[in-house]
């Protein structure tokens, strides 16, 4: 299938964005207000990067559907990432604000929607760890015979619940629903030893197949955190047929902010196989499976980027950092695989 053929979205230059953003009336509501006057004062850039990753996934709705992010993202992320989107148009850039978001988004949905189709009869349990304002378990039809379960940091999921009684009451979001077969949140510091114990002591069971969905979350742990955790995961899949499914940040893309982000791996492929994965396949953004019809410019920083060698950090033709984001998918289990 050649290259261009392969996505599913619309092509960026058919993508338009009205010139003043449209907020949903449950914004104004007060005790949606008074939520999210709470994340600003109180909540520090960690826990706010949730809210940022859904006002992506809300303004690129012409490609993703999760009618519940504009209320979860807030009024001040869409805002500001809607300004950033209009400019971008005007002055024509190649990439648009949030396109990574988007591409991501997408390519975590089909991998994993995969991934459980693999299972027999769909039947899995699907772990998000650090996963923010996501709502995969309101929004994708395979989970239907799955168990999901959310794991962040008990205030982060306290808001979302109280955010989300808000909108699935509201007359907008009428019909909005939980569509995976249970949703069971666990509030745990995955940086710490004793989240996965929290987990089992919430209903996850270790033998049953899994999917482990770690999205855009392993950046922001140390080092060590970061290799522990995929290390624990691998050890309680070695039993039982898994998947992982997680992105990773380059060096030069760590950074762009060493306040914010700390572990960094060019080579995750080299890497997870030494803590117990098998099968690992990594993508970038732009390759055939990880484009979605959202990059036809070939100039475009992404296909600029993935034409290279990994080995190179910076652009032979302009001595740019090559800031790489790699999207992998692995076994859990050192032998076997899951297709
Ligand atoms: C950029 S957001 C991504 C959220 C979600 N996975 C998504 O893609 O929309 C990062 C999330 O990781 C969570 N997080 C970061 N460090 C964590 C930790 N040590 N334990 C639990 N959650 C953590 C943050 O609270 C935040 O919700």
């Amino acid at each position: 299938m050649p290259e261009e053929d392969s996505g599913n979205g619309a092509a960026p230059e058919r993508l338009t964005w009205p010139e003043e953003l449209e907020l949903p009336a449950l914004l104004a509501a007060e005790n949606v207000r008074s939520l999210h006057e709470t994340i600003h004062s109180e909540w520090g850039s960690l826990l706010r990067s949730a809210c940022q990753t859904a006002a992506g996934r809300a303004l690129w709705k012409q490609v993703i559907r999760d009618p519940l992010a504009e209320v979860l993202a807030g009024e001040s992320y869409l805002r500001s990432l809607h300004d950033k989107i209009r400019s971008d148009q005007l002055n024509r850039a190649r990439e648009v604000s949030g396109v990574i978001i988007a591409v991501r988004t997408l390519w975590f949905d089909s991998r994993l929607e995969n991934a459980v189709g693999a299972f027999a009869g769909g039947e899995a349990q699907v772990v998000l760890l650090g996963a923010g304002m996501d709502t995969r378990a309101y929004r994708l039809g395979c989970l239907s015979r799955s168990s999901v379960f959310e794991v962040d940091f008990p205030e982060l999921l306290e808001t979302k619940e109280a955010l989300l009684r808000e909108a699935l009451g509201s007359a907008e979001e009428q019909g909005a629903a939980v569509m995976a077969r249970s949703l069971i949140r666990v509030a745990a510091d995955i940086g710490e030893s004793e989240w996965l114990e929290k987990l089992q002591r919430s209903g996850f069971a270790p033998e049953k197949n899994t999917v482990w969905l770690l999205e855009g979350i392993l950046y922001y742990l140390s080092h060590q955190a970061a290799v522990q955790l995929l290390q624990s995961i691998a050890d309680n899949c070695s039993s039982t047929r898994s998947v992982l499914l997680a992105d990773f940040m380059n060096e030069s893309c760590v950074s762009l902010s060493h306040s914010t982000f700390k572990f960094h791996c060019d080579w995750p492929d080299h890497l997870l196989p030494t803590l117990g994965f098998s099968q690992v396949k990594l993508s970038q953004i732009g390759d055939p499976d990880a484009h979605f019809g959202l990059m036809h410019d070939p100039e475009n920083l992404f296909n600029r980027l993935r034409n290279l060698p990994r080995s190179m950090q910076t652009h032979p033709d302009d001595g740019t950092p090559c800031r790489r984001l790699y999207l992998v998918e692995a076994s859990g289990s050192a032998q076997e695989g899951t297709r």
